[in-house]
């Protein structure tokens, strides 16, 4: 159990960000919860309560570098530091270089990129009092390409370069910062996409894993929470896919 360290998380209403949230406050973090979505944050802290974990609530776009700012004072001034921070907002956007207009592009890039970046930069500075931990959610798409996603993809590369080089800059000062790459995880975000997909996408892609599954949003907050309490992981890009970025593979049927 964690005692009296203090856990900030993005994209907390939905998914990934909401597992993380409720597991670090299981953990015995205390939690502040951040989302651009007012309703499903606090429909999200209610969920949470119900399992005994409170949250402070901070409604805040990650795109905008004064929300996050007053999102890390609010935390501050509540709390008195941050020990953890995990950047799991991003928003998927679809289309190649022939069909993507340069506001999708901009708002891939805003959200997923900048959003992670000025989430770094409103807690950098706590992370190096408390000698804390920060843990960002790239995507299988942030080391490798991938078909139709090209905004997408080029975002969480992004997102694993600002890692890498947190990892250099502030390692020294005892920060470690880590990215994780999953594939698909079952989450409001992958259904919608399964949803507005010819049929069959869904097969198609599970197919794709060796271990035969997406990945739930509790594998995910299991390895955050790894990452958090290892003293000595930093920069590592860790590929959570079920080993479909492992190399060729056949499909148990086919093969
Ligand atoms: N689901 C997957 O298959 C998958 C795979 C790899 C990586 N990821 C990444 O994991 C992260 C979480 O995805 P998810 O599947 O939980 O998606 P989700 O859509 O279920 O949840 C994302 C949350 O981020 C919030 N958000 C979006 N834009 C925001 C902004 N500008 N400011 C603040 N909050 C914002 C949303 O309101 C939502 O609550 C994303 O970065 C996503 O790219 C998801």
């Amino acid at each position: 159990m964690v005692t009296d360290q203090v856990a900030f998380v993005t994209g907390a209403a939905s998914g990934i960000g909401r597992q993380v949230a409720l597991r670090a406050g299981l953990e015995g973090y205390r939690l502040v919860a951040v989302d651009r979505d007012a309703d499903g944050l606090a429909e999200a802290v209610r969920g949470f309560e119900a399992r005994g974990v409170t949250a402070l609530a901070v409604v805040a776009d990650v795109s905008e570098p004064d929300a996050l700012e007053a999102a890390a004072q609010q935390a501050r001034a509540v709390h008195g530091r941050i020990d953890l921070v995990v950047a799991a907002a991003g928003i998927e956007v679809l289309g190649t270089v022939a069909d993507l207009d340069a506001a999708a592009w901009r708002r891939s890039l805003d959200v997923t990129l900048s959003g992670t970046f000025f989430t770094a930069r409103a807690t950098i500075a706590s992370l190096i009092e408390t000698r804390g931990s920060f843990v960002a959610i790239s995507s299988d798409a942030g080391t490798t390409g991938a078909q139709g996603y090209a905004a997408y993809a080029a975002a969480k590369h992004g997102v694993v370069g600002l890692v890498r080089c947190m990892a250099l800059d502030h390692g020294p000062a005892g920060v470690r910062s880590n990215v994780i790459c999953p594939g698909f995880v079952d989450t409001p975000m992958a259904r919608r996409l399964f949803d507005s997909s010819p049929e069959g996408t869904e097969e198609f892609y599970r197919d794709a894993i060796p271990l035969g599954r997406f990945a739930t949003p509790d594998d995910v907050a299991d390895v955050v929470l790894h990452l958090a309490s290892s003293r000595y992981a930093n920069g590592v890009v860790y590929a959570l896919d079920g080993g479909s970025t492992a190399g060729y593979f056949v499909s148990g049927d086919a093969a």
